[in-house]
């Protein structure tokens, strides 16, 4: 696979090991290496951790094109097939060796959060667990592979696991491969997501130390996220309320923001219930969010999780819809990053193919 998609593309310059690096995506914009192969293709993403796609769909709506997925759950593989069926895909990460990758400028990773969560009750084992630990797995791939840029997600708790060591262990595995770490936390409800869910984002750019830090933060400030104002003088209809589209009658009354919404089954059992309630407060009753308006919290397309009845034979599927919503990123915040990331990606191919011009006119000087 690896080697037909480097057959196809030209060589602008190479990188460590040998191997080509994409060419510059954006040529039209410097008139630099304008060619017809090169300005076709896509920046490209591989995901790692995959669940149900939100690295992917956010990336994709920013202009890339989704390369590799990696994920071992049943029922989010089904939810993959059903929007690309056509990428291929791999279930271990334990087993997954990098030359099953197909060459791509940027691999993500929400790697397992349950080891590092306050979410979890009691003792957290947090980087030695076995599922936070699959980080090791992908540092593992990404020491062979060696991608341009790595984005990780994961619970703000990782941050504070084990008094912030296991924190360290993983920005100074990434530093050890290499790559310059910055990260960030933001808060999807600042992104028009409603509900409020703060996570850790961790960008590497291979061997350039202004990267993160260009894709991470904007010199200014960006527009404020408002609720578009009524007509009439009329209250603003909160993002939530918007979500769950049933305004008039008998209710329902919510928050104008979501609590964090949590992975869970559908069945309450005391403690895996999310905070976020309906009520319908004339109507004495309360009720838990459906799936589908779990999709909306989370800044997904609505249906996005669903499958044919056919498809999935359990009972519990909303259970698994909760479970992997729950788990997933917010594919606005991802969206934004993304569009940072392709810019980030633009210039640097840019800059590198005036180094390599600058280089091939001084040798042509010097005959
Ligand atoms: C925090 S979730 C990532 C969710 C994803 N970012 C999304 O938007 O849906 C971690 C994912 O890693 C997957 N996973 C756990 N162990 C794995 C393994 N050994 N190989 C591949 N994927 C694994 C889980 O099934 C889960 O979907």
């Amino acid at each position: 696979m690896r080697k037909e998609k480097q057959k196809n593309k030209p060589a602008v310059y190479s990188k460590k090991r040998g191997r080509k690096a994409p060419p510059s995506r954006m040529a039209e914009d410097t008139g630099l290496y304008l060619t017809p192969e090169n300005t076709e293709s896509a920046p490209t993403i591989a995901s790692l951790f995959t669940g149900i796609g939100g690295f992917d769909l956010a990336f994709e709506e920013a202009g890339f094109k989704t390369t590799f997925q990696c994920e071992i759950n049943k029922f989010c593989i089904e939810i993959l097939k059903k929007h690309w069926p056509q990428v291929p895909r791999w279930e271990n990460i334990k087993d997954l060796s990098d030359a099953r990758i197909p060459l791509s400028d940027v691999w993500t990773a929400g790697f397992p959060c349950q080891d590092v969560s306050l979410a979890r009750m009691g003792q957290r084992p947090g980087l030695k667990g076995s599922r936070s630990g699959l980080f090791y797995e992908f540092a593992r791939i990404v020491e062979k592979g060696r991608p341009g840029v790595v984005l990780l997600e994961n619970v703000h708790g990782l941050l504070h696991s084990h008094k912030g060591r296991d924190f360290e262990t993983v920005v100074r595995t990434l530093a050890d491969l290499g790559y310059s770490v910055g990260w960030r936390v933001f808060n999807s409800k600042n992104f028009g997501v409603p509900q409020s869910r703060q996570r850790v984002y961790i960008v590497g750019c291979y061997r350039d130390r202004e990267g993160p830090g260009k894709i991470l933060f904007e010199s200014e400030c960006r527009e404020r996220d408002v609720a578009p104002g009524q007509e009439n003088g009329a209250e603003s209809i909160s993002p939530f309320k918007r979500v769950l589209g049933n305004l008039g009658g008998e209710g329902p009354v919510v928050q104008s923001i979501a609590y964090c919404l949590y992975a869970c089954s559908a069945r309450h059992t005391g403690t895996d219930w999310s905070r976020t309630y309906v009520s319908y407060p004339k109507l004495g009753k309360v009720r838990r969010l459906t799936p589908r308006e779990c999709e909306g919290i989370m800044g997904f397309p609505l249906g996005w999780t669903k499958l044919p009845e056919n498809k999935f034979q359990t009972e519990d599927v909303d259970s698994l819809r909760y479970h992997a919503l729950g788990n997933a990123v917010t594919p606005p915040v991802i969206r934004w990053l993304a569009e940072r990331v392709k810019v980030y990606l633009r210039q640097k191919s840019c800059a590198e193919i005036a180094a390599h011009t600058k280089r091939e006119l001084s040798l042509c000087v010097s005959f």
